[in-house]
């Protein structure tokens, strides 16, 4: 979709390895120095010399075979995660289907946040046909319990989560497709790995307040997709 070859993406987040270590690719399971135990289409022609890769930020090392099979498994986005620390390479993006997202500050305070008033945000997705990168290309995905409203207080912090949340949803990371772990539902519309306070004056369900340490797991849970203010400020 960009226009690179899987191989030529995962290139280029790696630096070179003249001499691979007696340690195991955790990818494969076999030793880094040997070759790669993926043996799927699509990656062969790779040769010796460069099969295998040091991550350039966090530093650890794979076969470039399964690096190039994982990424070819995910939704080739130019993005690759590091399978043990994490860290994102480029920009990670999700499979969210087509909607709205929208918000407003109402008067009213949330349990735990007396001080302040609360931001609610609504979500709005429509049902419809599963594209290319999702579970089940082609067959219809069923949307329930839309609009979904959510709230934060509206606080320094609970806007900074607010200003996060917008990146999430242009990087589509707020919803997935996939099967619903309440309703055991497949090929619907679902919460992706990012938290929403879902109840305003009560918590009967878990997803209410208070909360104390919300804010901050939802901070944490952004960071886990890449997403951190700083990373999101202007750069000159
Ligand atoms: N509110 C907020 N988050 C929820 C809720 C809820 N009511 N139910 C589950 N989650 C969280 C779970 O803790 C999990 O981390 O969403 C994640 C995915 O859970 P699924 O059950 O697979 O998600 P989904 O089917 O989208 O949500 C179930 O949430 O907002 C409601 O209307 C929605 O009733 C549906 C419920
Ligand atoms: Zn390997």
């Amino acid at each position: 979709r960009k226009g690179k070859t899987p191989e030529e993406v995962v290139k280029r987040y790696l630096q070179k390895v003249r001499n691979p270590p007696e340690e195991d690719c955790t990818i494969c399971m076999e030793v880094l120095a040997g070759p790669s135990g993926y043996k799927g289409p699509g990656v062969g022609g790779i040769s010796r010399a460069e099969s295998v890769g040091r991550l350039a930020q966090c530093g650890h090392q794979y076969h470039l075979q399964c690096l190039v099979a994982m990424y070819n498994n995910g939704n080739k986005d130019g993005s690759l995660q590091c399978p043990t620390c994490k860290t994102i390479y480029g920009v990670k993006t999700g499979n969210q289907p087509p909607g709205k997202m929208e918000y407003h500050v109402i008067p009213h305070s949330l349990p735990g946040h007396p001080d302040c008033k609360t931001i609610r945000i609504i979500y709005n997705i429509p049902p419809g046909i599963q594209g290319p990168e999702h579970p089940n290309p082609g067959k219809p995905f069923t949307a329930r319990g839309f609009p979904r409203h959510c709230y934060l207080p509206d606080s320094e912090k609970g806007r900074k989560v607010l200003r996060l949340l917008l990146v999430a949803w242009d990087r589509r990371l707020i919803f997935s497709v996939g099967t619903s772990s309440t309703t055991g539902e497949s090929d619907t519309v679902i919460w992706n790995e990012v938290h929403h306070k879902t109840e305003f004056g009560s918590n009967l369900t878990g997803h209410g307040y208070p909360d104390p340490g919300h804010l901050d797991n939802v901070l944490e849970e952004l960071k886990a997709q890449g997403i951190t203010e700083e990373e999101c400020l202007p750069r000159d």
